[in-house]
């Protein structure tokens, strides 16, 4: 089983971001922890990250081919990409729409995602823990898909 894990604008600054909000962790300690739980979980990932629209779509139009799930923070695009929702619709598996803060409980203008309603899975405010709950939802439901 083959995942991809699609990080977008600021999220390489991690560590750098408010530490009360997304825990000071950096995105290389993020997809370190991502990769031992994919191995936990027996899937493959493939970590991405950009701060490029473009190349974000670009990689989602790559994956079209051999992801058999979608684990995606597109960070402040969230809020307003209909290019980025436009990739994502391609996707005939399971995307799992993940945010290290709870959007829901910032400003107002981080409470509305237009891809929320294309994730069979919307984990958010769970810190770095949220993409284990992403993977292992992917994998529960691949490999109960007949
Ligand atoms: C974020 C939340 C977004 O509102 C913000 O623009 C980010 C990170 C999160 O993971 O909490 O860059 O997606």
């Amino acid at each position: 089983m083959q995942v991809v894990v699609l990080n977008g604008a600021n999220l390489d600054v991690l560590a750098r971001r408010d530490p009360a909000v997304y825990g000071g962790i950096s995105l290389s300690e993020l997809e370190t922890r991502i990769y031992e739980w994919a191995s936990e979980l027996g899937c493959h990932v493939r970590c991405r990250q950009t701060n490029h629209e473009g190349e974000y779509i670009d990689w989602c139009h790559d994956a079209l081919d051999w992801a058999d799930g979608v684990v995606v923070n597109p960070g402040a695009w969230t809020h307003y990409s209909y290019a980025i929702r436009d990739a994502l619709e391609l996707f005939q598996v399971p995307i799992v729409e993940v945010h290290l803060s709870d959007i829901e409980e910032r400003e107002e203008w981080r409470r509305s995602s237009v891809i929320a309603d294309l994730a069979a899975k919307r984990v958010l405010g769970k810190g770095p823990d949220g993409y284990r709950e992403a993977l292992g939802f992917i994998v529960q439901q691949v490999g109960a898909a007949p």
